[in-house]
């Protein structure tokens, strides 16, 4: 008898010291998760093996101007609009993460499903790029859609398509969708040859496109601006062609890439990688396919300065801003494994990536992956799964409910703390609690680098 309660009194005093602060990350977990989060996103016809039983079809009557199919593709967040610009940065953020880490995927048996996540965004894709001027961008009015709060199923408002053209062009979006392609099609050269060289042609296509007609896709696509408006369109333009050399290894797509790495100015140190600003994952690559002091020169400073002069909330989340903070954190975690590849400070900076994937997923005591671990968020800002089961109907009085989402948004990334580390578990408040497409994106490229690193 002692000796049961003196071992029950060994594992409750080992879980209070050890729990959860030491914690190693199930990374495997997380990305398996993390891919359900994608498949709760999906809009249009969902195939009979959907995992997430509170969903269904949606907006299957999703069309261009003249009457294009363009059912399918991802809802961005907590809304439904699609914007194809941060859907094509992620296809492509995910698909570098799966090229790179194909055996981690493997190792947590995620690799039929990511190529699924990968292929439903590049379907759409290849759906909206209806003639080789022509890409539809949007789908959806963010004013329309925003006064609605419900399922995605029972939507009715008019949702109108918007696409750039030769008269309304849009390099960034184009290039973007481009390298989306491109690095989608890698993945698949070896297992669907077909979908390969269908992506291909159209990677290619849009690429001719972008560098063809230069300009910025939110003045084509006005509604974009306000949240997904790119600041520039060269480090696209650089982005499609690597990733079209990468696809091809035709030599003069890399000889574009280093012609506009230099014309647009892309060398000197960013801030980031996001959406809107891909230089610092531009210079991984061409450090990686040339092997150039110069690029890896770049690729150093940039996780240099990340790491030791970046600022931090005091608990050591490295800071970039307030709208996404964890998914900035993880994208420069994602980008400097990828350096420690290249042989660049290699266990600086995997431990790097740890350290801030720790933060994310246990050390501050929570976990900010929706369904995954201690305390996690309960509250996304999340239309969907913030409705009850059906038939009960679902409106704004889920929006104002002070409970947890009915639903369990499993594996979103919520947009995290402020610069102090504060953070509260709320649904109207999107600093804190927003989910997003592309917030998940570099976070789970870089869980498979760390499950990478874990097989070795
Ligand atoms: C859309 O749905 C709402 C609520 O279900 C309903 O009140 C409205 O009449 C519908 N509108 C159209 C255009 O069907
Ligand atoms: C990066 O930091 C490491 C470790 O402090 C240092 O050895 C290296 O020279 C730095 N590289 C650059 C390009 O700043
Ligand atoms: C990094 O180092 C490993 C082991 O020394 C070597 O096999 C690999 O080729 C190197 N990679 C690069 C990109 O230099």
């Amino acid at each position: 008898m002692v000796q049961i309660f003196t071992a029950i009194f060994a594992v409750f005093f080992f879980e209070a010291a050890c729990h959860p602060f030491n914690v190693q990350p199930n990374y495997k977990d997380v990305l398996r998760l993390s891919l359900l989060f994608y498949e709760a996103q999906r809009s249009g016809r969902l195939p009979v093996d959907n995992r997430i039983p509170w969903r269904g079809d949606s907006a299957l009557d999703d069309k261009g101007t003249n009457g294009e199919d363009l059912t399918g593709g991802y809802y961005d967040a907590g809304d439904f609009v699609k914007f194809s610009f941060p859907m094509a940065f992620t296809t492509t953020t995910l698909a570098w993460g799966v090229l790179d880490y194909e055996n981690a995927y493997k190792s947590a048996d995620q690799y039929h499903h990511v190529l699924t996540a990968l292929k439903w965004a590049t379907d759409y894709f290849l759906k909206s790029h209806v003639s080789p001027y022509e890409l539809y961008g949007q789908v959806g009015d963010f004013s329309i859609d925003h006064k609605y709060w419900g399922r995605p199923e029972e939507l009715n408002m008019t949702r109108p398509a918007y696409k750039i053209d030769t008269k309304h062009p849009g390099a960034d979006l184009a290039g973007e969708v481009s390298a989306a392609l491109s690095s989608t099609a890698l993945v698949f050269k070896n297992i669907q040859k077909d979908y390969y060289n269908l992506a291909i042609k159209h990677a290619q296509e849009l690429y001719t496109f972008a560098v063809n007609y230069p300009g910025f896709y939110h003045e084509a696509i006005p509604g974009a601006k306000t949240f997904y408006q790119s600041t520039g369109f060269g480090d696209e333009l650089t982005w499609a062609a690597i990733w079209l050399y990468k696809a091809t290894l035709d030599k003069k797509y890399l000889q574009d890439a280093e012609l506009f790495y230099m014309n647009f100015k892309l060398k000197g140190r960013p801030n980031e990688f996001y959406h809107t600003n891909k230089a610092a994952g531009i210079q991984v690559l061409l450090a990686e396919v040339t092997g150039k002091p110069e690029y890896i020169n770049a690729v150093e400073t940039f996780c240099n300065y990340s790491i030791y002069q970046q600022k931090r909330t005091p608990n050591g989340l490295v800071y970039i801003d307030k709208v996404g903070t964890l998914s900035h954190a993880a994208n420069v975690a994602f980008l400097c494994l990828q350096a420690a590849a290249l042989n660049i400070s290699t266990s600086t900076y995997i431990n790097f990536a740890r350290e801030q994937l720790a933060y994310i997923l246990t050390t501050t005591g929570r976990s900010f992956v929706v369904g995954y671990g201690e305390n996690y968020p309960k509250k996304p800002h999340h239309s969907a799964s913030s409705c009850p089961a059906k038939p009960s109907p679902c409106g704004w009085e889920a929006y104002k409910s002070k409970d947890p989402n009915p639903q369990i948004l499993y594996g979103a990334l919520v947009s995290g703390p402020d610069q102090n580390d504060y953070y509260e578990d709320v649904r109207d408040e999107f600093l804190y609690n927003e989910v997003t497409l592309d917030y998940n994106a570099g976070f789970q490229s870089a869980v498979a680098g760390l499950i990478h690193y874990e097989n070795e």
